[in-house]
């Protein structure tokens, strides 16, 4: 059992949280960071939404209502982004009530939704999650960080490559 909901906004919240990815993901997020995640929602900037089993934390994710993909940032198009589910807690639907509520907030102010993947395999569970839910490639490419891949040009497969997609809502 689980339930899905926003952040609050104490910073105890944030340590708990904090320790709770670390210990429980694999790695670490760098220090500060569900703090900084607390602020900018504070600032209307991102939504922070949690699984949680009773109070225990299961995984999470953010919107980000004005993303730094110019594909999306320049349309509008909010993007979630950063979803993680404990390991041993994965294909129980966790990450989709995750994506559920995200979608959920996003078609209050947007008839689209933008997320992104890398493209090797650690994003294989993410890149098959994301097509069934009716995301579609946006059209634009490959990018690296903020900027177009360029046919013929070398890139490193890392965090920074990846492809972005959108979707629908109401619609799939
Ligand atoms: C991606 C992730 C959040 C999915 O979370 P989850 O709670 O396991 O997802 P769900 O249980 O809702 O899975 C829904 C569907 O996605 C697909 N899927 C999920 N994990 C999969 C896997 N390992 N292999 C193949 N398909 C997978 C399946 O179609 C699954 O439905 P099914 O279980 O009925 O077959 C989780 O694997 C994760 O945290 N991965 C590491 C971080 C990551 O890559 N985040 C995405 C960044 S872009």
């Amino acid at each position: 059992m689980f339930t899905i909901r926003q952040a609050g906004k104490d910073e105890d919240g944030a340590a708990w949280l904090q320790a709770s990815f670390n210990a429980h993901m694999g790695w670490s997020k760098p220090p500060g960071y569900f703090a900084a995640l607390l602020g900018r929602q504070a600032r209307g900037e991102v939504s922070l939404l949690l699984a949680l089993n009773e109070s225990a934390y299961l995984g999470h994710c953010i919107v980000v209502w004005r993303s730094a993909y110019p594909g999306f940032r320049e349309r509008g198009i909010p993007e979630t982004k950063d979803l993680n589910v404990r390991p041993e807690f994965r294909r129980r639907g966790i990450g989709s009530a995750l994506l559920d509520e995200a979608e959920r907030l996003i078609a209050v102010r947007s008839d689209l939704a933008g997320i992104g993947f890398g493209l090797y395999a650690d994003y294989g569970a993410a890149q098959r999650l994301y097509i069934k839910r009716g995301y579609m490639p946006d059209g634009r490419g490959l990018h690296y960080g903020a900027n177009p891949a360029v046919a013929g040009e070398t890139y490193r497969v890392d965090d920074d490559l990846a492809l972005y997609l959108v979707k629908q809502l109401g619609k799939i």
